[in-house]
């Protein structure tokens, strides 16, 4: 489908089962036999209706969940030669190195680190690549500034920000550290038109920049701006299933 060398991300037989501990071991399957690749310049854009997988499947690539069958390989561009990783087995150091290196998350909600500043929150995944304070700080005020999260509010801690101005803080963290695969959930969710706009172009600017997207996005207007390619995800048919014998 793709030349090569621009595959980023390829997932294959993908499932995952939640097992509730706490509801007398019932099993809930949620992914299913998912197959798809991403490459350089791409934003697949995860679509179903609600509960069908969509956060779960990013929070599988990004190594939160664990997979429960299948593999997902990403190209490890921090080391010569690009090697693929497999990440369902992959020790958890390295999985915090992808992170750190390849693979970004703009969650949902912004997870509010007490006491650092908006700026530095920005800030920080930029230079936990190495890159000098001052100029992480430069690059963090820029996303900042074109997200309209105004000056007086950047030398706070963002936990007492509005929804939308969380949510920007959040995407200029999730932008700031150019990785080469970047998830995100739902980042437009709580913005006005404008700053969707401008996130509509920031995402834009990553694609041309090569790098590799896969979105949820709910706003159909984003989804049409951003989408290279939609990947449709289908309820598990099959019925939730009680565990038996030990867990
Ligand atoms: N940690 C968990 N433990 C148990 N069940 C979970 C867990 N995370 C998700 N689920 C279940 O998995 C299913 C899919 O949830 P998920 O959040 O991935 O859906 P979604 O497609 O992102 O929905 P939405 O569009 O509403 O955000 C839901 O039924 C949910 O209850
Ligand atoms: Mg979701």
């Amino acid at each position: 489908m793709h030349d090569d060398s621009q595959r980023m991300l390829e997932v294959r037989g993908l499932g995952k089962m939640f097992t509730l501990h706490n509801q007398g071991g019932i099993r809930l399957p949620v992914l299913q036999a998912i197959d798809f690749d991403a490459a350089r310049g791409e934003c697949v854009v995860l679509s179903g209706p609600s509960g069908t997988g969509k956060s779960t499947l990013l929070r599988c690539l990004y190594g939160n969940y664990l997979a429960t069958e299948g593999s997902i390989r990403l190209r490890d561009t921090s080391v010569e030669g690009e090697p693929w990783m497999e990440l369902t087995t992959a020790p958890e150091q390295h999985v915090l190195r992808l992170r750190r290196d390849v693979i970004g998350y703009v969650s949902q909600f912004l997870r509010a680190i007490p006491r650092v500043s908006t700026l530095d929150v920005v800030a920080e995944p930029l230079q936990q690549r190495g890159t000098a304070l001052a100029e992480a700080r430069e690059r963090a005020a820029d996303l900042l500034g074109r997200l309209n999260v105004p000056r007086r509010l950047w030398d706070l801690p963002p936990a007492t920000f509005s929804g939308g101005e969380q949510q920007r803080v959040n995407i200029a963290r999730g932008l700031v550290g150019n990785h080469p695969i970047l998830l995100l959930d739902e980042p437009t969710a709580s913005l006005d038109a404008g700053n969707r706009a401008v996130v509509v172009s920031l995402i834009q600017e990553a694609l041309d920049a090569g790098r590799c997207l896969i979105g949820i996005f709910h706003d159909e207007a984003v989804r049409d701006a951003v989408a290279t390619r939609l990947l449709p995800l289908q309820p598990v048919s099959q019925p939730v299933s009680r565990q038996t014998g030990a867990a």
